[in-house]
């Protein structure tokens, strides 16, 4: 049997191929562009849109667990294509956001509920990956680094615990590859907590030049995210970071539990995407 990874081209994603792979597991891929994916040949590539489940057809024969986004508008139909195709155990990429109080009313906490519950009401094994916001979000600050040695922000002092994707990919493989996680939810933070003025000094650090904060209004910030991130996002963004000073966010024991290892450090993120920002 194997494992069915959809969107191999993300970030996690094709980090979980490469962790299935590194385990001899059987491993297909699907992606809306498989043109995109670099994989080796004995790796089945796929065309298959969340939006389009009849699409996933091909993709999902003879495969006994998928790792799946939760970008999609009706999950309840994909669910229904995964467990007509005989698919045992989904492990989802959702987010902590399901644990927050109001999350049903929440924009973001209420489109994982709604993966979430689909899955279990299909009566599907599942595993719930719940991270916190990604130290990977730091990358839309690149631009101001490459051009400014700046990052501007309209709450520097926000506090977060920001997860490495890495550390998402290998809960995920663990997941797809035996039954221990079946039924579990971990919520995966990083092993510290860092203001946003404090990561972009260690941009800075990492690559050897200093990186200095410009606060601006939320106006200002409002705008200069809105070139880059869709204006759904752009509310959620600020409003997650001015809530966010001042706090003292949970950190997550799940992963050094569930893998043995310490969970990596934002400047390890940084360290493996410093190209980004010279
Ligand atoms: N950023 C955060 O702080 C944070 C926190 C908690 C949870 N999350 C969640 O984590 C996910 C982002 O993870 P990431 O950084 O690995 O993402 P990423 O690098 O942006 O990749 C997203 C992947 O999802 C696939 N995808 C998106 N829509 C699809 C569709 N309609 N059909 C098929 N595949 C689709 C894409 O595949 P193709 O484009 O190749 O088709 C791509 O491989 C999002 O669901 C986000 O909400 C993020």
């Amino acid at each position: 049997m194997s494992v069915l990874v959809v969107g191999a081209s993300g970030a996690v994603g094709g980090l979980v191929v490469a962790g299935l792979l590194e385990r001899g597991e059987q491993v297909r891929a699907t992606s809306r562009d498989p043109r995109r994916l670099a994989l080796p040949p004995h790796v089945g590539t796929f065309t298959a849109d969340l939006d389009d489940p009849a699409s996933f057809g091909p993709a999902l024969e003879g495969v006994e667990r998928v790792f799946l986004y939760a970008d999609l508008h009706d999950p309840e139909a994909l669910v229904a294509q995964l467990a007509r195709a005989g698919v045992r155990h989904v492990v989802l990429l959702s987010s902590s956001a399901v644990t927050e109080p109001g999350a049903e009313e929440d924009y973001n906490g209420s489109r994982f509920l709604r993966v979430e519950r689909a899955i279990d009401a299909a009566g599907l094994d599942r595993t719930f990956l719940r991270p916190g916001g990604f130290a990977g979000n730091a990358a839309r600050w690149s631009w101001g680094v490459r051009a400014d040695s700046a990052v501007p922000l309209p709450y520097p002092e926000a506090v977060q615990a920001p997860v490495h994707e890495a550390d998402i990919a290998d809960v995920a493989v663990l997941a797809l590859t035996g039954d221990t996680l079946v039924g579990a939810a971990p919520v995966l933070t990083g092993p510290e907590r860092l203001t946003l003025r404090e990561q972009v000094a260690t941009i800075g650090d990492v690559i050897g030049r200093p990186v200095t904060v410009v606060e601006q209004t939320e106006a200002e910030s409002a705008a200069l995210l809105g070139r880059h991130v869709p204006q759904v996002w752009v509310r959620q963004i600020i409003t997650g970071w001015r809530e966010a000073v001042g706090t003292t966010p949970t950190i997550s024991d799940a992963y050094p539990r569930l893998t043995g290892r310490p969970a990596r450090t934002f400047r390890t993120w940084v360290e493996d995407h410093a190209a980004l920002f010279r």
